[in-house]
């Protein structure tokens, strides 16, 4: 059987959010449009935080007025806090995809809270609105913190579990400086799994040493369908030091493709998107499927083995 995996896009979150030079909002919305017609599961459109901390997404009411939502795709957008949480319901998202890490110092980093103040405050936002929209909550460094080192699995555990009892809709576990590897995945990817079969499960890896694809294959293993991407492999949180890129989406899906497994993405659409991204952003990105082409793509036989061919054929 067909394993279908699904993608959630979040170039325009995550993927710009520590970018240095402000993409303009016509550009955001030309991007989230094209990448409505690709067959993505969900687009994390853009995040309610303060624009004081996240600049380049200080356009979020607009961006999410503007776009053209596509049936069938989820828009989601990130949420800190209750303040974050109003301002969304104004713009009616698919989702809210709520945010708080599992590490301490990372938490007081980001969101300038401890975690019990984060967890107080998101309880808040699912009570005054989860009956109006699905809630997702996002648990950062679950795999590690830059700052505090190892995260232990109970601890993420303990997280997870205190919001699946407030009844939300799914849970991301996020590796948000890369620092994952595939049997610390499998292991969490199987915990998760037998402990919450009801909760939709996703997994967010950056690709900060080279670890992303392998944790995504870990994950896929473990039973784990759905993934965080970010096209062209921009991405990083800018409260945690050393963080580079997400897993670039592009590459994920086509190695995926070529596993078999169902993506519902079109990769003939979605790579002439990914080439417009330099000049989005204004510098090279990470992502090689964009550059090298899909494996499908051949090229002709060098020139010099043209006679070689004919007379051993
Ligand atoms: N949207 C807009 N403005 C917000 C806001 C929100 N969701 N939450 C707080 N603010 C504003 C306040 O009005 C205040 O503005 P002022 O200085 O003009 O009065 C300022 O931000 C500080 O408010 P405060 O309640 O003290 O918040 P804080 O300084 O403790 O910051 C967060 C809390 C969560 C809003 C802020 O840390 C944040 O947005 N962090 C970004 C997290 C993030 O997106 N990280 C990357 C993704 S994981
Ligand atoms: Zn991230």
């Amino acid at each position: 059987m067909t394993q279908r995996i699904h993608f959630n896009e979040v170039v325009t979150r995550d993927g710009f959010q520590m970018e240095p030079e402000f993409v303009a909002t016509e550009a955001k919305i030309a991007l989230i449009d094209a990448l409505s017609q690709c067959g993505y599961a969900k687009i994390e459109v853009t995040s309610f935080t303060s624009a004081k901390a996240i600049p380049m997404l200080r356009d979020a009411e607009e961006v999410m007025g503007r776009i053209q939502r596509v049936p069938g795709v989820e828009y989601t957008v990130l949420v800190p806090n209750l303040r974050g949480a109003e301002r969304a319901m104004e713009v009616k998202p698919d989702e809210f995809n709520l945010v708080m890490s599992t590490s301490q110092t990372h938490n007081l980093a980001n969101l300038r809270m401890p975690r019990e103040h984060s967890f107080v405050a998101l309880r808040e936002v699912i009570e005054r609105f989860g009956a109006q929209v699905p809630i997702n909550v996002s648990l950062s460094a679950c795999f590690g913190c830059p700052m505090e080192g190892e995260v232990p699995q109970s601890e993420v555990m303990g997280w997870a579990q205190r919001f699946a009892d407030l009844g939300v809709r799914g849970l991301t576990i996020c590796d948000t400086t890369g620092m994952a590897q595939p049997r610390q995945v499998a292991a969490m990817c199987e915990a998760l799994r037998q402990k919450f079969p009801d909760l939709q499960l996703t997994l967010h890896f950056h690709n900060t040493r080279g670890m992303g694809l392998s944790n995504v294959l870990a994950a896929v293993q473990s039973g784990i369908d759905r993934f965080d991407g970010s096209l062209g492999g921009l991405g990083g949180c800018p409260y945690a030091p050393g963080a580079s890129g997400n897993i670039c989406s592009e590459d994920a899906i086509h190695m995926l493709d070529a596993m078999g497994c169902d993506t519902g993405i079109d990769l003939q659409r979605l790579l002439p998107i990914a080439r417009q991204l330099p000049a989005i952003v204004g510098r090279e990105v990470p992502g090689q499927v964009a550059k090298s082409g899909l494996i499908t793509d051949l090229h002709p036989a060098p020139e010099s083995v043209a006679h070689l061919i004919k007379e051993f054929s």
